[in-house]
């Protein structure tokens, strides 16, 4: 079971910135000295893993539905519509310069045309405390969920599918562009390709097009299409275009202030033994993507896989797992990193890294081993601008549920109360501290 086997391993149980504008050059581009100060130290989340409440989204009916392939709903998740100023300071206070959240177009656009301004004036509370608290926004505009009348319609299976989301991108632009960071448009629209290199995906896909169809009947419609349980053949030139449409609005909105991409799921691809194919695996998991217009490309990463003929290989016996079920696997974040940089020659932020642990010294060790891999890539000249952890909250892991603690902070089930654990002060310290002082100039 590799990294992406994981996402869906809770199956398995059920069945230049804004505010650093000087990086972001006409193309995206700027020579390493001009940015290494505006290096981005932060922590994540997205919304429907930790606002709670997002009923007007699409998987909110994939978990209400029978058979689903949730392990447990996500609910209130971490209540974070409620006590965002909290969390944003408690990041700030870690010593982030950087803050990654997402808009939920589901809020945004509860039904087709309706727009909230009450969810807009939401968001721009959001951003507004996060820059008075001295950070930059990475704001993500889709992180997997579409409103549920989206998916009702086809979603990204249909090219139908590209102006009600290009026209989201829009309001959002129009309204909120002025705070705006730097933008990722889809969070791991890669995803589908990657996890199809895995056995999990065709032993669950039953159960997945079970709930699908279920979910059809519960809203209605003929079909049901969230993106992360999707066909990814039919949706990658889709996406691709959405993405492309969106990043034009957006630099029309913004006067080209902000830089705009994607981000993407990154394995650390490594060859299972001699017939190991990794070109026809990036192929359907990674290049049609970065050959997408773009200004960065964010890189997610949290293990390795062994790549076979047509396959991934199994997890080597004896190593330490996450509770993802993947291979504890720091130094791959640095593979994930070499990888894109050898098919992409612009800026690349770390969107996501981290690990699913009970135990917090693992996290640790973890980020001890990482980021040095970062700087490693940075000093053979890749350009990479920021490092992301995944994820500031322990919070709703889909369809694991509750169960694999990924955050810097723990959140008490019942009350809501935050605890960070030691790995939150130690990242803090890192990020203080800065770029080893070779990189800084
Ligand atoms: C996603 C997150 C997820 C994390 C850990 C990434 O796939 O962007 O939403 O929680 O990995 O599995």
């Amino acid at each position: 079971m590799n990294r992406r086997h994981l996402l869906l391993s809770g199956l398995g149980a059920s069945a230049a910135l804004a505010g650093q504008g000087q990086a972001a050059t006409g193309d995206g581009r700027s020579p390493r000295s001009a940015h290494a100060a505006g290096f981005l130290w932060g922590s994540a989340g997205a919304a429907y893993q930790i606002e709670g409440g997002n009923v007007a989204s699409d998987l909110w009916v994939m978990e209400h539905v029978q058979p689903t392939i949730f392990r447990e709903r996500s609910g209130d998740a971490a209540d974070t519509y409620n006590r965002v100023e909290e969390d944003v300071a408690l990041a700030a206070s870690l010593g982030f310069n950087a803050h990654r959240f997402s808009i939920e177009w589901a809020r945004i656009e509860p039904e087709p045309g309706q727009i909230s301004l009450a969810a807009i004036a939401y968001y721009r509370k959001v951003f507004e405390s996060i820059r008075r608290h001295g950070m930059t926004p990475v704001v993500t505009l889709h992180h997997f969920t579409s409103p549920r009348w989206f998916a009702a319609a086809g979603g990204f299976e249909v090219r139908e599918g590209i102006d009600p989301f290009v026209r989201y991108v829009e309001i959002v632009s129009k309204h909120l562009g002025d705070l705006f960071g730097p933008v990722v448009t889809f969070n791991e629209p890669n995803l589908g390709g990657l996890l199809s290199w895995g056995a999990l995906t065709t032993q669950l896909r039953p159960i997945i097009q079970a709930s699908r169809q279920a979910a059809a009947r519960a809203v209605n419609a003929e079909h049901f299409a969230p993106l992360v349980l999707g066909d990814f053949r039919l949706q990658t030139p889709i996406i691709i275009e959405a993405h492309e449409r969106a990043r034009e609005v957006i630099r029309r909105e913004t006067g080209g202030r902000v830089p705009v991409g994607l981000s993407l799921a990154v394995n650390d691809e490594r060859a299972g033994g001699p017939d190991a194919r990794i070109e026809a695996k990036l192929e359907d998991a990674l290049l049609p993507w970065l050959r997408a217009e773009g200004d960065f490309v964010g890189v997610q990463n949290y293990t390795y896989s062994l790549v076979g003929a047509d396959k991934d290989l199994p997890n080597p016996d004896g190593v330490e797992l996450t509770q993802m079920n993947y291979p504890f696997a720091p130094e791959a974040l640095e593979g994930a990193v070499r990888l894109v940089a050898k098919y992409w020659n612009k800026p690349i932020y770390v969107t996501e890294n981290g690990v699913a642990t009970e135990d917090d010294a693992r996290r640790v060790a973890f980020i001890d081993r990482a980021v040095p891999g970062v700087f490693a890539c940075m000093r053979d000249g890749i350009d990479v601008r920021g490092y992301i952890h995944w994820s500031l909250l322990d919070n709703w892991e889909w369809f694991a549920g509750f169960g694999p603690k990924f955050g810097l902070v723990s959140v008490d089930r019942t009350t809501f109360q935050r605890t960070p654990k030691p790995s939150a002060a130690h990242l803090g310290r890192i990020a203080r501290a800065g770029l080893p002082r070779d990189l800084r100039s």
